[in-house]
Order: C-alpha cells, then sequence, then structure tokens
C-alpha cells in the first residue's frame, strides 16, 4: 500500500525535526522518517549532554563552505534570536557558557522534548525505525522503505553527516542527492582531533593531558582558545576548530604564548633570571609539564641558563614559541567527529529555500550541505536555519 503526503523528511534530527513541523505548521501533511529507534539522537549527546543548541554570534563568516555567502540567507530569515524564542516559549532554561555559547542548564532531553511537542501540534507523522531502500521520482517522488512506500512531491533530505558510525550516521542524503544529479563535494572529517607522526609525538605523548591557551592557525583560519596534547597527537577547542579548514599536507601554526611579545620578555628575564633555566622561565606562561618538554625536545640544545644564550638564540626560541609549525599525519576521523564537513554542493541549492534548483521538490537541509560551523553551537543553528527555509518551501 502507498501513503501520499505533502512532503516527506527523510532524517528526524535537528534539521529535519525543524523542516517538519514548519512545514506542518503551514498546513502540509507532512512525513517525518528515520531509522533510528528515537528522534534527535546527536542533540542528546550534543555538549556534554545540555546542548550547545546556538550562539549569540552566529553571523556567515563563522561557517566554512565552499561559497562563504550561501549561509547568509537561511541565517537571516532563522537566526539565533528565533530560536532562542522558541527555547523560552517552552520555558527551558539556559545560560551562555563562553563565547556567546548557549547551553540547556538541563539536559538536551529538553531541547528533543520541544521539537518533538512542535511536530506534534502541527501533526507531523513521526515514523522510526524505518530503513530506506529506495528513493525514486516520476511526477511525486516515491520513497521505499521495509514498512512500505510513501510518495510526496516535496522531499526533504535530512539525515546528517557521516560523523560517529556507531550512532548511525549514513551518507543516504549525499547518495540520493547525487542520484539526482547534485554534486557532492568531498566529504571530511571535521571538529576532529588531529594526529601525527612519531617525531612530533616525542613531544606530544609524554604530556597527554596537558592543555593551555594557544592561537592556532590553518590557512587563513585562526582560533584563541584551549589546546590539549593527547597521545595521538593534538585536540581541544582550537585544534577542532582549525581542523575543519585544514587540510592533508598543511601544517598548522600554532602561538603557545598567544597576546605576549615573547623576544622582550625572554630578554627581560635574561636578565632578571639569568641563572634559571630556560624551561624554568617558560613554565612562567605555560603548563611546567610543557616547558619541561620543550626544554628536552625543541630547545635541547638550549638546555643552559638563559643568562648564558645570546639574544639571536633567545629570538630563534620566541620565534619557535610564537609560530610552531607541525604538520599532521591526518585526523581522528569520523568515529570523532563532530561534524562533518564538504557534502551536497551549494551551487545546486536556493539559498533561502534550499530547493535543489534543478529538481523541483527537492530540498537539502542540515549536515548534508556544504556548509559547516564554527564548534560552538554553529552547527545546530545552521540545522534550524536551513530546515526552517525548507519547511516554508515544501
Ligand atoms: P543529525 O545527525 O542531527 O540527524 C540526522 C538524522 O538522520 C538522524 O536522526 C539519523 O538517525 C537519521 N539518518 C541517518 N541516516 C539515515 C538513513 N540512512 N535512513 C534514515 N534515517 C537516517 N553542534 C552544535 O551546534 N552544538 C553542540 O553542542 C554539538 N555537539 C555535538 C556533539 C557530538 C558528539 C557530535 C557528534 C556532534 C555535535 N554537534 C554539535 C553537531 C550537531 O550534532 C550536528 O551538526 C547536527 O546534529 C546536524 O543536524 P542534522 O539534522 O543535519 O543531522
Amino acid at each position: 500500500m502507498t501513503e501520499t503526503f505533502d512532503a516527506i523528511v527523510l532524517g528526524a534530527g535537528a534539521a529535519g525535526l525543524m523542516a517538519a513541523f514548519t512545514a506542518g505548521q503551514r498546513g502540509r501533511r507532512v512525513l517525518l522518517l528515520d531509522h533510528a529507534e528515537g528522534p534527535g539522537a546527536k542533540i542528546l549527546i550534543s555538549g556534554g549532554g545540555r546542548c550547545n543548541f546556538t550562539n549569540l554570534g552566529v553571523e556567515p563568516s563563522r561557517f566554512f563552505s565552499a561559497n562563504p555567502h550561501f549561509a547568509r540567507s537561511a541565517l537571516s530569515r532563522y537566526t539565533q534570536r528565533d530560536f532562542i524564542a522558541l527555547v523560552e516559549r517552552h520555558r527551558i532554561p539556559y545560560h551562555e557558557k563562553t563565547l556567546g555559547q548557549l547551553f540547556c542548564d538541563g539536559s538536551a532531553r529538553a531541547i528533543v522534548a520541544m521539537l518533538l511537542a512542535e511536530c506534534d501540534a502541527a501533526r507531523v507523522d513521526l515514523r522510526l525505525r524505518h530503513r530506506i531502500t529506495d528513493v525514486s521520482r516520476a511526477d511525486v517522488f516515491q520513497v521505499q522503505t521495509n514498512h512500505g512506500t510513501f510518495t510526496a512531491p516535496a522531499l526533504v533530505l535530512a539525515t546528517g553527516g557521516l560523523s560517529i558510525p556507531k550512532m548511525g550516521a549514513t551518507g543516504l542524503s549525499l547518495e540520493i542527492a547525487q542520484r539526482f544529479g547534485l554534486s557532492v563535494l568531498p566529504p571530511r572529517p571535521g571538529l576532529v582531533p588531529l594526529t601525527f607522526g612519531e617525531a612530533d609525538l616525542a613531544l606530544m605523548r609524554p604530556i597527554s593531558g596537558v592543555s593551555l591557551p594557544v592561537e592556532a592557525r590553518a590557512g587563513k583560519a585562526r582560533f584563541t582558545e584551549a589546546m590539549l596534547f593527547t597521545h595521538r597527537g593534538l585536540s581541544g577547542p582550537a585544534i577542532l576548530q582549525v581542523s575543519t579548514p585544514w587540510r592533508p599536507g598543511e601544517p598548522v601554526a600554532v602561538d603557545l604564548l598567544p597576546g605576549l611579545d615573547a623576544t622582550a620578555w625572554l630578554l627581560a628575564r635574561k636578565n632578571e633570571r639569568p641563572r634559571a633555566a630556560l624551561h624554568t622561565v617558560l613554565a612562567e606562561h605555560m603548563p611546567q609539564r610543557l616547558a619541561a618538554a620543550l626544554g628536552t625536545t625543541l630547545f635541547q640544545e638550549h638546555a643552559r641558563p638563559v643568562g648564558e644564550l645570546g639574544n639571536k638564540a633567545l629570538s630563534a626560541v620566541s620565534a619557535r614559541l610564537k609560530n610552531l609549525s607541525l604538520t599532521p599525519t591526518g585526523t581522528e576521523g569520523y568515529a570523532k567527529a563532530e561534524v562533518m564537513a564538504g557534502g551536497v554542493d551549494t551551487a545546486a541549492l536556493s539559498s533561502q529555500t534550499m530547493a535543489a534548483t534543478a529538481v523541483p521538490g527537492l530540498h537539502v537541509v542540515g549536515e548534508a550541505v556544504d556548509v559547516t560551523g564554527w564548534l560552538g553551537g554553529y552547527n545546530f543553528q545552521w540545522a534550524w536555519s536551513s530546515g526552517w527555509c525548507a519547511g516554508m518551501s515544501v
């Protein structure tokens, strides 16, 4: 038996739930399909269980995409203030943690409950545990599942990206988009720890667990946040941030003393603490374990009291600390990535509606689209904004 709807949304995650109830509120009969046991699984685990649901500082420049202007329209049609208003209407207490990041005071479950209440009110037909076996289009879209066939003139692809495959992430939206002739920019893990070779790990591994504020740079992107040394390389917000624009083979540059004129400081210390070893002086501005590790690796030849080091040598130490160039061997992959970067090429989509310009009725939203936000609530805002636009269009 075939059931007919006005719109079918594939994926009951952040973007799909938003698209579904927005369309439902407009009187559309919406079917929301997901293969999972429950909706919004990534919302539930996000932000350490408290869901960093948006950011006060959302603006298009905080998203990576082959077309950096694409996100502008959706982000301005449905803004962070619109989502905050929704959260407040549902009386969900929240707070700003840091850098404009808004988190629930309680559990991320409140956000999923809010989205489900909106779906309920908008009479969205949510069906879980549906395996999608085929999607085709004649005069309308036809979605085949293990529980029957559904048709609709509009289809929203909202199955997200490839990160965390053990939670059931799949490339379904990318596959369907490609089948309908949309191009897909190569997907890659984003917001992910970086891995390094043995030479760099000689410094990093022994100080695994040490973290400090740094400025990390990859290409034109730069972020001043915490960096964490790990057994496999580097992590922490600064590194997760630069991992998205980073490309294999390129170096990542790290300033271990952001905001400090390191040359002036070291020269002053040479006068004031001439008998102190270099690593002892370094420990004034960084964790002791890191200073000690630098003393036995990068600055082995300077393992003398600073008073005995020439000004040139101290300038070289400063230059290294301010611009430590490290070339990752790779990333920790989709198993650890918070997002997938790349995805359906925005060139194929309307920036206002998320509709494919060449395939009437087809829409792509959320992480499946080649728009990837910074760490800090930006990716959920993209899901809400792009989902809302599609919901207003179908
Ligand atoms: P999302 O992944 O939310 O939803 C996709 C849905 O499609 C899922 O319900 C899935 O089951 C379903 N699906 C997939 N394949 C299917 C198939 N073949 N058939 C049927 N259904 C299918 N962002 C942020 O802004 N703030 C934060 O705090 C965090 N925290 C965070 C923590 C962790 C651990 C991760 C992994 C990610 C985050 N993120 C985040 C990123 C954020 O979770 C992500 O960007 C959004 O969930 C993307 O929303 P989508 O709706 O596009 O995909």
